[in-house]
């Protein structure tokens, strides 16, 4: 096999992009460390900086709080499908499809020019947690819970999914690892979206393949399987036998390893330190304890840092949410990068077409069906 070629695109840059910078000391939305915005800021305001280049004034983000609540709402044929897809069926597959639905009843779908798309950004943004909801709340066979239009992205989330309305701690939680996972350059799923945005697709087509390009293990879904890891693992004591297994028989332990960071993913110390509060708060530090001793088990064995999806999977699963729904948690932050992503595609295009090293036979002479 020829080896001048890119396998993976690792280290290839393939555009510019003034969105997302990824550096191994630091990540950065739009020149903000995520530190800092983890810190101060809201989901909310971190989609309007991914968007718009710059941080709100209060009246900002006064208007675009308004125009997401004003789209805390679904299409009743949407909220019907939902309700008839089967039950079993992975939340992520089901995304993917509603996304997709969602479109149809979208009549600027097809328009990609600046106010429509700004329209369309504002009701992705708004809508694709309350599908997620809604799928939940189906395989539960609980009924549609309407949004509240007095709660932000995140503690409406909660509540839809839930049927409480969140103390503020809680939503803090789910509100900063949405910031976290808000964007990441040019991650799989987002370059996914690129890809088709490229080919002048319309934006939901766009999210609809970058939505299938996060379900894969190696991608969104490593956060469920960390978490059902961690629970089958189930104490500090199991880990060192849990690691001579899996690393005996050289399986992936999902969570750990990054494409990029290679001493460290920056969103960690902040999710891990959420971990530990939420862990105290619901008398669950077993598990905790059990994620922290299988980090350092597996950076002093294998030098491999956990990476962002090792403790969302524990956030998630600590706010009280199912391990198969952590991928569209993850989805509903990407969701903001996305459409980033998206529109910064649609300004400075160039169709995306790599050409592959050809390693199959050649010249071969065609003989007639019965001559074979
Ligand atoms: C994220 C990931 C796909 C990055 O892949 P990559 O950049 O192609 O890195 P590689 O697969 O080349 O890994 C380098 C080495 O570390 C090993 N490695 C990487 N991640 C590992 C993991 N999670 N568990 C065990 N070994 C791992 C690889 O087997 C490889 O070993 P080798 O050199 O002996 O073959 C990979 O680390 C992985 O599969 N992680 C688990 C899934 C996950 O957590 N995904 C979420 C990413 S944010």
């Amino acid at each position: 096999m020829s080896t001048d070629h890119h396998a993976g695109l690792e280290d290839i840059e393939v555009l510019e992009s003034s969105i997302c910078e990824i550096t191994q000391e630091r990540l950065a939305f739009r020149g903000y460390n995520i530190v800092d915005l983890a810190a101060e800021s809201s989901f909310e305001e971190v989609a309007y900086l991914l968007w718009n280049d710059a941080l709100p004034s209060r009246l900002e983000l006064d208007e675009m709080t308004k125009a997401l609540r004003s789209e805390y709402k679904l299409p009743r044929e949407i909220i019907e499908h939902t309700n008839h897809v089967p039950r079993e069926a992975h939340p992520m597959a089901v995304l993917r499809t509603l996304v997709s639905s969602l479109g149809l009843y979208d009549a600027e779908a097809a328009d990609t020019s600046g106010p429509a798309l700004r329209r369309k950004e504002i009701r992705l943004l708004a809508k694709t947690p309350l599908i997620v909801a809604a799928i939940q709340r189906h395989r539960q066979a609980n009924s549609y819970i309407e949004p509240n239009t007095d709660l932000g992205i995140a503690a409406n989330f909660l509540y839809c999914v839930g049927g409480a309305i969140p103390d503020s701690e809680t939503a803090h939680v789910l509100d900063t690892a949405l910031i976290l996972y808000a964007e990441h350059e040019l991650n799989a799923s987002t370059f996914a979206a690129r890809i088709t945005a490229a080919t002048q697709a319309e934006t939901y087509s766009c999210t609809v393949s970058a939505i299938s390009t996060l379900q894969g293990n190696l991608h969104g879904g490593a956060n469920q399987r960390a978490l059902e890891m961690l629970l089958a693992i189930a104490k500090p004591e199991n880990v060192d036998e849990f690691l001579d297994r899996a690393l005996g028989k050289k399986q992936l332990v999902m969570g750990f390893g990054h494409r990029v960071y290679k001493n460290g993913d920056p969103r960690v110390p902040i999710l891990r330190k959420h971990c530990e509060t939420l862990a105290q708060k619901k008398n669950q530090l077993t598990i905790f304890k059990t994620a922290v001793k299988l980090e350092e088990t597996m950076l002093k064995r294998k030098r491999l840092h956990a990476n962002i999806d090792y403790y969302s999977g524990l956030a998630f699963y600590l706010l009280g949410f199912s391990a198969d729904l952590f991928t569209c948690i993850f989805a509903v932050a990407r969701m903001a990068g996305y459409l980033a992503h998206i529109e910064e595609q649609y300004t400075q295009n160039k169709l995306i077409r790599p050409r592959g090293v050809y390693n199959g036979k050649r010249n071969l002479k065609y003989l007639a069906i019965d001559k074979r």
